[in-house]
């Protein structure tokens, strides 16, 4: 499929997906899709309170970019946020097969962790927060797993709000510009609304990363949303 019909088929999708929503939310009865989305929309504009996904992309458990997340998730909790952290490389999960037996509106053949524990869990947030290491100038396959899975719902994710954090062992200025340019088109197609990325530059080592101030812009960022 080419950017094209991928695109034409995403919108039908949406279509498809609206008058779905239509019909039921007449009925009352949608509460996992956009429906739900909207709900919990206006719980958070009521309470200033969100309901966040960390996805983690690190095999390392006490790594870098899970310094990141640790942060980040200590300042949001702090300003009382509720927080679903969803370590991916300590998961059971498979990759997009393409088989479109979901077609991008409903369950996977795949009834992993992804499908049965995250899947809720994001659906649900409004904030999708991405933390991976950089590898080859982009963000690990854990990660990226996970984000082709979303193709599954893909038009659920609508509307929500997305953080980038990660780290790499360069520390050139340009280190990050593939990364970046990854995640901005995501977020332009997903119809996200980005709240901020920390992009750890010099970051190799756990005692690198502590020598820097990216744990604290995590923590910031955190406690800022
Ligand atoms: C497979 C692999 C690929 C990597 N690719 C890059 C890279 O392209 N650029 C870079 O600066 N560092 C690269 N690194 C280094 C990691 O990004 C860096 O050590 C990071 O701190 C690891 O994060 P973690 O501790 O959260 O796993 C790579 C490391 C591995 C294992």
């Amino acid at each position: 499929m080419n950017r094209r019909e991928f695109l034409k088929v995403s919108c039908s999708g949406l279509m498809t997906l609206f008058l779905s929503g239509c019909g039921l939310n007449m009925l009352g009865g949608d509460t996992s899709g956009t429906g739900f989305a909207a709900a919990n929309n206006a719980a958070e504009k009521e309470s200033g309170k969100m309901k966040i996904a960390v996805i983690t992309g690190s095999p390392h458990k006490a790594g870098t970019s899970a310094l990141l997340a640790d942060k980040f998730i200590e300042g949001a909790e702090a300003k009382g946020h509720e927080v679903f952290r969803f370590n991916a490389a300590f998961k059971n999960i498979h990759a997009c097969t393409g088989c479109n037996a979901c077609e991008m509106d409903g369950p996977c053949i795949f009834k992993d962790d992804i499908e049965r524990e995250l899947m809720p869990q994001l659906l649900a947030a409004d904030l999708i927060v991405l933390v991976t290491p950089l590898y080859y100038y982009d963000m690990s396959a854990q990660l990226k797993t996970v984000i082709d899975r979303m193709h599954g719902r893909l038009r659920r994710f609508d509307g929500k709000k997305s953080i980038l954090m990660a780290t790499a062992w360069n520390s050139s200025g340009w280190t990050f510009d593939a990364l970046v340019d990854h995640y901005q088109s995501l977020v332009e197609f997903m119809h996200w609304q980005d709240m901020g990325m920390v992009l750890g530059y010099g970051c190799g080592t756990r005692r690198m990363i502590e020598a820097t101030e990216f744990p604290e812009q995590a923590k910031r960022l955190g406690m800022s949303i």
